[in-house]
């Protein structure tokens, strides 16, 4: 191999390793996640059955802007959810119900590598949501009838 070559083979590999951990943590959520939670744009609202990734993502960040916070709170919900500390418009837990925990369903390594790329890649950025943050624990900080 000539210099100009393997220097193209491990800029390659370089990217293809980050790109592996993007597919494995996007497959973790296909498996475990998506099934309720879907990562497109809803189009039919009335098949739901809970808060679209992009919405959910888009509040985490309100109320946890570091990545390492919003890891922290999603691996701690994911396994213990609790009406106390959810930070969705409590408009979806009436509609939707409280998240059930997936204990037992993902892996704690699992469940920080969906965390950490859900931080990453969600909501997309042309992503126009609607709504504040809203915390059970604080008084909501706009008019959450704006939520729909
Ligand atoms: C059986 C359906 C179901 C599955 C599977 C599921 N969720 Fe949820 N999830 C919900 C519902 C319903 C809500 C909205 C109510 C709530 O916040 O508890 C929710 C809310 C959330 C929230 C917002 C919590 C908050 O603060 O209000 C996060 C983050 C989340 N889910 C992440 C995940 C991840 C990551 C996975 C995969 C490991 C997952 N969910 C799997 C049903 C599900």
């Amino acid at each position: 191999m000539k210099i100009k070559q393997i220097v193209v083979f491990i800029g390659t590999l370089g990217v293809a390793t980050s790109l592996f951990a993007a597919a494995d943590a996007n497959k973790i959520f296909d498996a475990k996640c998506a099934m309720c939670h879907i990562k497109s744009m809803p189009t039919n609202r009335a098949n739901m059955v809970a808060p679209a990734i992009m919405g959910v993502m888009r509040h985490i960040k309100m109320a946890y802007p570091n990545k390492e916070d919003a890891i922290n709170f999603m691996v701690d919900y994911v396994q213990n959810p609790k009406k106390e500390k959810a930070i969705c418009m409590p408009q979806k837990i009436a509609r939707f119900g409280l998240m059930p925990s997936q204990k037992g369903n993902i892996t704690l390594e699992e469940l920080k590598k969906v965390s950490g790329w859900l931080f990453d890649n969600f909501p997309p950025k042309n992503f126009k949501g609607h709504g504040k943050y809203f915390n059970h624990n604080k008084k909501p900080l706009v008019n959450s009838s704006l939520h729909k």
